[in-house]
């Protein structure tokens, strides 16, 4: 949470760029402007890597402070291995190519042998000065252009990742390979690039930047709590947190948008048709349950590898007696002194601690979801689309989803009835860009076959319902999915990065 703190802040104070476009007439990489280097991991030992810097990924650069990418390659690294290209969006603001950290995924990634790709890429608040009058375009001497409004974050990266493929045979690291890592926003991208590959889309838009001419599909994708699914996001948020105390003993005229959106996430939720893994079709009527066992699935994981998990918080435990082995002989044979082991109480079922029971057997999830907001306190009603409605400012989102002007919109329906304004068709288009539910089923785009996705079990940064899908939908279309609500984690990401980095030796080993 510190860190997306920290990134968020580093990030604010570089939105602001007076880089002027610049356009050149092919993309270049020179594999003798390199640097080596060393990194010191967080357990001591060290890395000798290669770094590859300011490699701009499209023709007709924009805003050159972000519109390139860094590339860096472990000293073992070969043709064949495998590429983490590690996005650092956050907020949907501008983020500059950084370079890799020893705490984070990249740094691991590096150790483990895997080439490290980190772009730069525009986003809602980045933007330039026009340094003098333009006769053919018309724009005039210090004007400020917003350079990274919807949906040019993600037609960055897929440059990004053509970039990488154009230049397979110069750069080491095998483009098909490709396995993008995110939180958040910048999970929303990664899961964007996993869901679009070669869409077409996007495609008009690509080469008008000037990106390479060849595939932008990816091999797999990490996505830490991604907020995607902007058009259903307020329904999704106030059908799971109506029920709480908050919402129920808050402000009057925030419950009653909260009422309204609530009542239209059913229709969507059933427009999906997701089934369970078990086949079960999810309806507003048994979805509730099917997160509910999601959590239970999480803090019993939690539990077993040592995790106190508390009754306070809504869970059920099962009775102790039900569940030993049988005794041994009826007891006969057990040690003086002691209980048959069968019968003998665990450390967690000794009287006074709350955690008994070897099983979680039930939840209270309304008493849950209040504990989930006295974590954090919620997001208002709407919870994105929040411009105009009830007197309330505008959001990231509504800016991501203004013009170039640094105008702000509305962008979902709810949002602009409620607010007196209008949806424009651009807006809709930019929105439906913006969403990889869209595309994980249209037939136009290549998906990538393996998904880790994960959300903490205390994020309320969107529902629970919005990764659930994301993985649900994915699943229900033939593709490895390996999901989790991460016990007791808030919003952040880049976490367990040994069961990460186990899971993608198993899918690049396979
Ligand atoms: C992020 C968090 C949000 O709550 C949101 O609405 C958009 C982005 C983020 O941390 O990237």
């Amino acid at each position: 949470m510190r860190n997306i703190i920290t990134l968020t802040l580093a990030i604010v104070a570089i939105g602001c760029s007076w880089a002027a476009p610049k356009t050149s007439n092919q993309l270049r990489f020179d594999p003798t402007k390199s640097e080596s280097r060393t990194m010191t991991m967080p357990d001591g030992s060290t890395v000798n890597y290669i770094a590859y810097e300011r490699l701009y990924y499209v023709t007709n650069i924009e805003d050159s402070m972000f519109q390139y990418l860094n590339v860096y390659v472990p000293e073992n690294a070969t043709s064949k291995s495998p590429i983490l290209l590690r996005t650092y969006v956050g907020g949907y603001m501008a983020s500059r190519a950084g370079q890799p950290q020893a705490g984070d995924a990249s740094g691991r990634a590096l150790k483990e042998g895997l080439v490290v790709v980190i772009p730069g890429t525009r986003g809602r608040n980045s933007n330039i000065h026009i340094p003098k009058n333009d006769k053919k375009s018309g724009l005039k001497k210090g004007q400020v252009i917003y350079t990274g409004r919807a949906p040019n974050a993600i037609l960055d990266l897929k440059a990004a990742i053509r970039y990488i493929r154009y230049f397979d045979r110069e750069l080491p690291g095998d483009a098909e390979k490709i396995i993008t890592d995110g939180t958040s926003a910048g999970g929303a991208m990664s899961a964007l690039l996993g869901t679009t590959g070669n869409n077409s889309a996007y495609e008009p838009l690509l080469d008008a930047m000037g990106a390479a001419p060849v595939r932008d599909n990816i091999f797999a994708a990490v996505c830490y709590c991604p907020i995607i699914d902007l058009e259903h996001a307020d329904m999704a948020y106030e059908w799971l947190y109506n029920c709480t105390d908050s919402r129920q003993q808050g402000d009057f005229e925030i419950l009653a948008i909260s009422d309204q959106l609530k009542a239209q996430y059913p229709t969507y939720l059933e427009s999906m048709n997701l089934h369970a893994a078990d086949g079960t079709l999810l309806t507003s009527e048994n979805y509730l349950n099917y997160i509910k066992s999601e959590i239970i699935r999480s803090a019993q994981l939690a539990k077993n590898a040592g995790a106190e998990i508390p009754d306070s918080i809504g869970f059920k435990f099962s009775d102790d007696s039900g569940f030993g082995a049988p005794p041994i002989n009826g007891g006969v044979n057990s040690p003086a002194g002691k209980a048959p082991l069968g019968r003998q109480r665990p450390a967690s079922m000794q009287r006074g601690s709350k955690t008994v029971g070897d099983y979680i057997v039930n939840l209270d999830m309304t008493r849950y979801l209040n504990y989930v907001v006295s974590t954090q306190p919620l997001k208002t009603a709407p919870a994105f689309d929040t411009q105009g409605v009830a007197g309330q400012k505008a959001s990231g989102e509504n800016e991501l989803f203004g013009d170039s002007s640094g105008s702000s919109v509305n962008f979902t329906e709810f949002g602009a009835n409620t607010a007196g304004t209008e949806l424009t068709d651009v807006v809709r288009h930019n929105v439906a860009l913006m969403n990889p539910m869209n595309y994980i089923d249209d037939g136009a785009s290549t998906v990538a076959e393996h998904w880790y996705i994960r959300h903490g079990a205390r994020d309320r940064d969107t529902a629970f319902t919005v990764p659930i899908n994301l993985a649900l939908k994915l699943q229900n279309n033939g593709k490895n999915v390996n999901f989790l609500l991460a016990w007791n984690r808030p919003h952040s990401g880049d976490y367990a990065l040994d069961e990460l980095f186990e899971w993608i030796k198993k899918i690049t080993s396979d």
